[in-house]
């Protein structure tokens, strides 16, 4: 354990000075909610579970109660969890940038438990379900008996998550607004996230060939400072506050 990480003062006046910061989160911030991330090799998500069966259209038409039981586990375990400190942390920054776009890859819904505001959910969320054969987010959804997915009240159809499974296209407007952020900000922030995924795994590039400063938090970087790009290892949940604490001695963090 790190109480109190050693942060670059570069990174710091960079954080003091910006007028937009860019954050785009992963699952590794929510791992310290207790929530599993995906590539992690002994508990990871995808080390247990093969996407093919679980993660796309096909799978989910294959078998759709199947998915629909293993999406409501996950949202069941996302509901019970708590945020965590990384997530309470961008919630208090919003506070102190003028501009603050919050970009998640995540659909557990714990940024905007933690107070964050106008999050932007790239990969959609586990709140919402939309029609599989409308495409479109449904507020009313007809339960059925047992563990299949509900119905669709307009026509009838399979509902599903709302959200985006291997081969399907990003949400357009999130994207977009992802990219302008990224393009507008003077700091962006990849917290928790393996960058492995695209589009998302682009952003932190965009950025930085835009003129930004760019920061990499994570478990699984080494430690080095190179302005402007700064690898800071350590857990989301004690960066983050000594980050906003670093740049605001008075921030409630
Ligand atoms: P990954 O599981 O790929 O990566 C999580 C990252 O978080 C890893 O690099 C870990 O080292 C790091 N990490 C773990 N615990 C941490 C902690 N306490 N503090 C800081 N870092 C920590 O998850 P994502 O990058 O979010 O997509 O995965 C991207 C996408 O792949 C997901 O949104 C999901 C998945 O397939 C869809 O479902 C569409």
């Amino acid at each position: 354990m790190h109480p109190n990480p050693t942060l670059p003062p570069g990174l710091i006046d960079a954080l003091r000075s910006a007028r937009a910061v860019t954050v785009l989160t992963g699952a590794g911030i929510s791992a310290e909610s207790g929530l599993p991330t995906f590539r992690d090799p002994t508990d990871g998500i995808w080390s247990r579970f093969r996407p093919q069966d679980l993660a796309t259209p096909a799978a989910f038409r294959a078998n759709p109660a199947l998915v629909w039981a293993w999406y409501a586990e996950l949202k069941a375990r996302a509901d019970a969890a708590e945020p965590s400190a990384g997530h309470r942390a961008l919630a208090a920054l919003e506070r102190h940038v003028p501009r603050l776009t919050l970009l998640t890859q995540n659909i557990d819904s714990l940024h905007q438990r933690a107070g964050s505001t106008g999050v932007v959910e790239l990969h959609g969320t586990l709140a919402r379900v939309r029609c599989l054969d409308e495409d479109v987010v449904v507020e009313d959804p007809v339960p059925v008996d047992g563990d299949g997915p509900p119905c669709c009240p307009r026509c009838g159809g399979l509902l599903r998550p709302d959200i985006v499974w291997f081969e399907e296209l990003l949400p357009e407007a999130a994207l977009r607004a992802a990219q302008s952020a990224a393009e507008a900000c003077d700091l962006f922030l990849a917290v928790g996230t393996s960058l492995v995924v695209e589009p998302a795994a682009s952003l932190p590039y965009r950025a930085l060939s835009h003129g930004a400063s760019v920061a990499i938090l994570n478990l699984d970087v080494t430690e080095r400072v190179t302005p402007p790009l700064f690898l800071l290892h350590g857990r989301a949940g004690e960066l983050l506050p000594a980050l906003v604490r670093a740049a605001w001695p008075n921030a409630e963090v």
